[in-house]
């Protein structure tokens, strides 16, 4: 096989992501604004994260081990989180994200988690279609609130 089909190569299954995949999966976020990715969202925050949520924080790597997909999410007893999602636009359409959501989802089920919620700009079409997709519907009549720390 050729190195250029090794690099195309994805995996079909997610994996949980390890403190290894942190450099590639900030990469791809900072490369999507979309995500909303926050600068302090840090190799050393996301590590320590992912001690105690590495299965609902999952990834697809290519070929070469590089991460192409990432899915991080979080959890408070019985409700849980997905604050970013993100493919590598050349991988984009493929089905990637829906996989991805699909496992993260088995992993809170994994965990007693029965309600997920997360953030979506109306605008970014491809995302609500995702999340639509993946079974997600708008919470009525409530607002978003939030301030940094
Ligand atoms: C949103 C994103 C994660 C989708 O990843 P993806 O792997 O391309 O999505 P999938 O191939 O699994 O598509 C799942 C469904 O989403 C919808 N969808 C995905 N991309 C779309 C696009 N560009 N336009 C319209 N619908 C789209 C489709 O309904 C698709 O299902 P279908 O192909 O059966 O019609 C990807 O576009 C991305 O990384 N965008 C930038 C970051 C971002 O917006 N993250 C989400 C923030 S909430």
């Amino acid at each position: 096989m050729s190195a250029t089909a090794v690099r195309e190569t994805v995996e079909t299954a997610s994996r949980p992501m390890t403190t290894g995949d942190i450099p590639d999966v900030i990469g791809l976020l900072r490369a999507a604004p979309q995500t909303a990715y926050c600068e302090w969202e840090d190799d050393r925050l996301l590590g320590q994260h992912l001690a105690q949520a590495s299965d609902i924080c999952r990834v697809m790597r290519d070929g070469t081990g590089r991460v192409v997909a990432a899915v991080i999410a979080g959890s408070f007893g019985v409700r849980g989180t997905i604050s970013h999602a993100v493919v590598a636009p050349e991988h984009r359409r493929s089905h990637l994200a829906r996989k991805l959501v699909a496992d993260t989802l088995a992993a809170f089920r994994e965990r007693g988690v029965r309600r997920v919620f997360l953030f979506v700009h109306d605008d970014n079409e491809a995302a609500v279609r995702l999340w639509s997709a993946s079974g997600f519907s708008p919470t009525a009549g409530e607002s978003t609130l939030e301030r940094d720390l």
